[in-house]
């Protein structure tokens, strides 16, 4: 018996189209008129509703409101939140207060989509509150450096490491951001191998290096590669410099300008969604994925809810974390992946700041609001730093603030209670698969696995934030399109010559404006 029959539950038109089914898996010579009649929509599913996966959706729905491309998408979500990583809670569990981030916050004006889409969605924007804040430099035994206003101009820093140091990085930085910013025009390539993406944008230098060989043999000090960038890399990525990838490192400080969108950043996948009218299916697991032969629906997507057919599949959630069991010809095309693991802790205290003491300071003397860290004094023998970052995020009410603190390790209330004071009046604790692991490396997980089998997060251990997952689902459904519905989201690119010209400042936008 086949388990189409499971479907019952699912959309009766489905359903009708699933009966039908004579066909043995695998058969090796199938008559056109063997395969079950391919009435009705095409039909995609997309696996995951983070950033990926609704974005992959809007993208879809852009080529079907151009051309009237005909496809039928269904989104399948395991939990209920709509978002991913992207998700956050009410502080004190109390809904008339503002949500705050616990999982990705915050996104730069160079990530195109999600300005744009904050824009199109009519969604506000904020600074990121961190901003303003006066920021230290904790190596586990002793504040290294104190400084306030942006990354790059200050004084202090220019004192420490010198003026060459913030402005060699800042110009390799730069160069990085330029090239990034061609994703953005007619001119972007369109990749099924991401090491030849990273070939032509002259990035292998990046990708194959870690951060801390590449900025010092660029001619950046050691103490800023090692204090300042691996600070930005650990609070972004949760690694050390000498061990990520100077692509991720580069884009770790190229957080000049951070915003978020007000009441929550998910925000903008659950609109991806609703202007995609896909068909969502929350609280649905997908277990496996089948192949057959047929034209119309080679690939039966296994879920709580049945097996439903489709003639192309997009997997938009790291592979190894899905528990989706895959033919091999396609899973043993995916090397494992470790990701870190992360400890967010999201707290609210009354006490203004941190305990001076710990950090071996006066009691009169103010913590700096934001803690980055080095790993520097543990290479030399001292104490690791306990945690890889502490931030205060602003105040919730006259007289709590809210506190965030990411760590490796799970954080102890009676370590709070001293390092606050006494005086923590609530505690959110969460964990997250956080990021890939992004030691240097010049392979990557291919993007089409198979014909109509296509793989978003291949693109994680390149670059892993929420716009580059919108990036990587634009270029992915481009195959798509392509391959089985001989269309793109812009259609031919007639209008390509007209558009050679941009600059990198110009508002359009590949797949919004065309
Ligand atoms: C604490 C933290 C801070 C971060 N900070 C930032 C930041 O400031 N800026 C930034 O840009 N990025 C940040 N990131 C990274 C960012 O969150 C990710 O790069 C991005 O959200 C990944 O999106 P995604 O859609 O690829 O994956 P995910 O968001 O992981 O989405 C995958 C979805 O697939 C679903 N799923 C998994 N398995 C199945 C299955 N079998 N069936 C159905 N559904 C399934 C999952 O439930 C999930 O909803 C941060 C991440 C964390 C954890
Ligand atoms: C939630 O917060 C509001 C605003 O501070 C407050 O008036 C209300 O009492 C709180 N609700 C609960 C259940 O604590
Ligand atoms: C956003 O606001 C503008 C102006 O008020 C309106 O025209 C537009 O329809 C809105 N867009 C959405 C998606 O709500
Ligand atoms: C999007 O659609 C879902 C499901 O229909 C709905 O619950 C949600 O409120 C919608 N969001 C917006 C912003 O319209
Ligand atoms: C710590 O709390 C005590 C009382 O609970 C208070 O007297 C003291 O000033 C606080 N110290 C700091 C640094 O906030
Ligand atoms: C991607 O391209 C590189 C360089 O051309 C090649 O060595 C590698 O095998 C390709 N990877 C895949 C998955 O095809």
């Amino acid at each position: 018996m086949r388990s189409a029959v499971l479907i019952a539950s699912l959309v009766s038109t489905s359903l009708a189209l699933q009966l039908p089914f004579k066909v043995p898996f695998f058969q090796s010579s199938l008559a056109p008129e063997d395969d079950e009649p391919a009435a009705g929509s095409p039909k995609v599913a997309i696996v995951g509703a983070g950033a990926a996966g609704t974005s992959a959706a809007f993208w879809i729905s852009k080529a079907q409101e151009r051309f009237g491309v005909n496809i039928e998408v269904d989104v399948y979500e395991k939990t209920s939140h709509i978002g991913g990583r992207t998700i956050t809670v009410y502080p004190h569990e109390n809904n008339t207060l503002d949500p705050v981030e616990l999982g990705a916050s915050i996104f730069i004006k160079a990530n195109k989509n999600l300005w744009r889409a904050a824009q199109e969605f009519n969604l506000t924007l904020q600074d990121f509150k961190g901003e303003q804040s006066e920021i230290g430099i904790w190596d586990g035994e002793q504040l290294l450096l104190r400084f306030t206003g942006g990354w790059w101009d200050t004084l202090k820093i220019i004192w420490r490491y010198g003026v060459m140091a913030p402005r060699r990085a800042d110009s390799l930085v730069s160069e990085m951001l330029k090239k990034y910013s061609t994703l953005y025009t007619s001119d972007s390539p369109k990749w099924e191998n991401i090491t030849e993406l990273a070939q032509s944008f002259g990035w292998m230098d990046l990708i194959e290096n870690t951060g801390a060989d590449f900025f010092t043999s660029h001619g950046v000090s050691k103490e800023y590669v090692f204090e300042l960038i691996e600070a930005a890399t650990r609070v972004n990525y949760g690694q050390n410099i000498d061990s990520i990838h100077a692509l991720e490192a580069a884009c770790s400080i190229a957080a000049n300008g951070a915003s978020q969108v007000a009441g929550g950043n998910w925000q903008i996948f659950d609109r991806f969604l609703n202007h995609s009218r896909a068909n969502v299916y929350t609280d649905t697991k997908v277990t496996r994925v089948t192949q057959k032969q047929s034209k119309s629906r080679p690939w039966t997507v296994h879920s709580d809810k049945g097996a439903i057919g489709y003639k192309a599949v997009i997997l938009a959630a790291p592979f190894h974390q899905t528990g989706i069991e895959l033919p091999s010809a396609l899973s043993s095309q995916i090397p494992e992946q470790p990701y870190v693991h992360l400890h967010v802790t999201l707290l609210t205290t009354t006490s203004p700041s941190l305990n001076s003491e710990y950090f071996s300071l006066s009691a009169t003397d103010n913590v700096p609001s934001m803690l980055l860290t080095t790993y520097q004094g543990a290479r030399q023998g001292r104490k690791a730093p306990e945690f890889n970052s502490i931030s205060y995020h602003g105040k919730l009410n006259e007289d709590e603030w809210i506190v965030k603190i990411f760590s490796e390790t799970p954080v102890e209330d009676k370590w709070l209670q001293s390092m606050f004071n006494g005086s923590v009046t609530w505690v959110h604790k969460a964990e997250f698969d956080a990021y890939p692991r992004l030691p240097p490396t010049s392979t990557f997980p291919p993007v089409k696995l198979e014909s109509g089998f296509y793989y978003v997060n291949a693109f994680e251990p390149f670059m892993s934030t929420m716009e580059t997952e919108t990036v990587a689902s634009r270029n992915v459904v481009d195959l798509l399109l392509n391959d089985e519905f001989q269309s793109s989201i812009c259609g031919q690119r007639i209008s390509a010559s007209t558009k050679d010209a941009v600059s990198p400042e110009d508002d359009f936008v590949l797949g919004w404006d065309c």
